[in-house]
């Protein structure tokens, strides 16, 4: 199921649960259309769950997300879905992978009544108001908050960090300057996400489709890097310089056609030729913006060079990737063999991937850092 069938299933879930409200309200509650109505509804959040792990649908002003992507539904069955929410002082709530219909039940009949109090111990359900924070004057260290606002939170900035990256990666291909406070906003965000979480990994995001893939792949090595570099002890301007260079490190793809991207098998000598450029086309387009680090322009244009010498760009005279480079080279190879592709349906299995980084260890990658990030990954 890609994004957009996914979105249209959510639409299906908000029609079918605000039915099953309105029927409870109006028909006995051992009614065939009232049992199955909320049958349906709970097959529909199965499906997904398939999927998805948790749904989370938001009230935003007068709209409606799901899974932070907008929902977008016509009049009626869309008001009456916020006039329950509203009712009940729900901005945001959550389904979880699990839920039994013995619990989906039971908050139908309580969001039908005046009060969700009639709600036992819910375990898969969760609903609240979404708190929007103003980090801007709190260091990173300081952040402090309980958990539940911390879920409120994520759902909130992850939505705009993925609005800031697609405007980064299309505004490059527009020949716009990329905005650096967006960039930095970005980088703040994901270190104060890694910080919170426990098992940072959790934090990275799967593919369904093309589309998406660039936006994530950009996201999971500017965590995956940033969360490495920790590790290895950068700090302060460092480690922002090092999550800027992750995020911006494939930016010269934009004009890489899509085709050529999306490729399922090997490309020819033309077309990976083609692709190949984008490392150095990513350096010049960071070269001439104003306020991007150094260190970005070299990320470009040296993450798929390879410890040894070889890989691409080919530059003579012994050139050697930089450390930052080759940590790049090492997040970027894990993040393409783990993620889910159209083309292939399930990620490198774990065994495999240690097994290719030891055995390109000294050659592809840096061995030492190959062993600090096998130590972080606890592999
Ligand atoms: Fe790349
Ligand atoms: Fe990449």
């Amino acid at each position: 199921m890609d994004f957009s069938e996914i979105q249209a299933m959510m639409i299906r879930v908000v029609s079918h649960f605000t039915a099953a409200v309105e029927n409870t309200g109006i028909y006995p509650d051992d009614h065939p259309l009232v049992i199955s109505i909320r049958q349906d509804t709970h097959k529909l959040l199965a499906e997904i769950f398939e999927w998805k792990k948790e749904i989370t649908i938001m009230l935003i002003g007068d709209s409606l997300m799901a899974n932070k992507r907008p929902l977008i539904m016509s009049g009626a069955g869309k008001n009456a879905f916020i006039q329950i929410l509203r009712k009940h002082a729900i901005e945001r709530v959550s389904f979880s992978r699990g839920l039994p219909l013995s619990e989906l039940t039971e908050f139908i009949k309580a969001v039908s009544t005046e009060s969700l109090g009639a709600m036992r111990s819910p375990r898969y359900i969760r609903w609240g108001k979404l708190e929007i924070k103003d980090y801007a004057d709190q260091e990173i260290d300081d952040l402090d908050s309980p958990e539940e606002d911390i879920n409120t939170i994520y759902d909130l900035e992850a939505l705009t960090t993925e609005q800031k990256i697609d405007n980064i990666y299309r505004n490059t291909l527009s020949g716009e300057s990329i905005n650096v406070s967006d960039t930095n906003e970005i980088i703040r965000h994901f270190l104060e996400s890694i910080r919170r979480e426990a098992n940072p990994l959790r934090l990275l995001a799967e593919t369904k489709s093309n589309d998406e893939y660039t936006f994530t792949h950009t996201a999971n090595v500017g965590i995956l890097t940033l969360f490495f570099a920790e590790h290895l002890g950068f700090q302060g301007s460092d480690l922002r310089n090092i999550g800027v260079a992750a995020l911006l490190h494939d930016v010269g793809k934009v004009t890489t056609p899509d085709d050529i991207l999306s490729k399922p098998g090997s490309l020819n000598l033309d077309e990976r030729a083609l692709m190949e450029t984008h490392t150095t086309k990513g350096a010049f387009r960071l070269m001439e913006q104003a306020g991007i680090p150094n260190i970005a322009v070299l990320g470009a244009m040296e993450h798929h060079m390879k410890y040894d010498g070889s890989g691409y760009p080919r530059i003579k005279g012994g050139w050697e990737q930089n450390i930052v480079s080759q940590m790049i080279t090492i997040t970027d190879v894990y993040d393409a063999m783990r993620t889910i592709r159209p083309y292939r349906p399930i990620p490198v299995p774990m065994e495999k991937v240690i097994h290719l980084f030891k055995q390109g260890s000294g050659s592809d990658f840096n061995p030492y850092l190959v062993e600090r990030f096998l130590d972080l990954m606890d592999m």
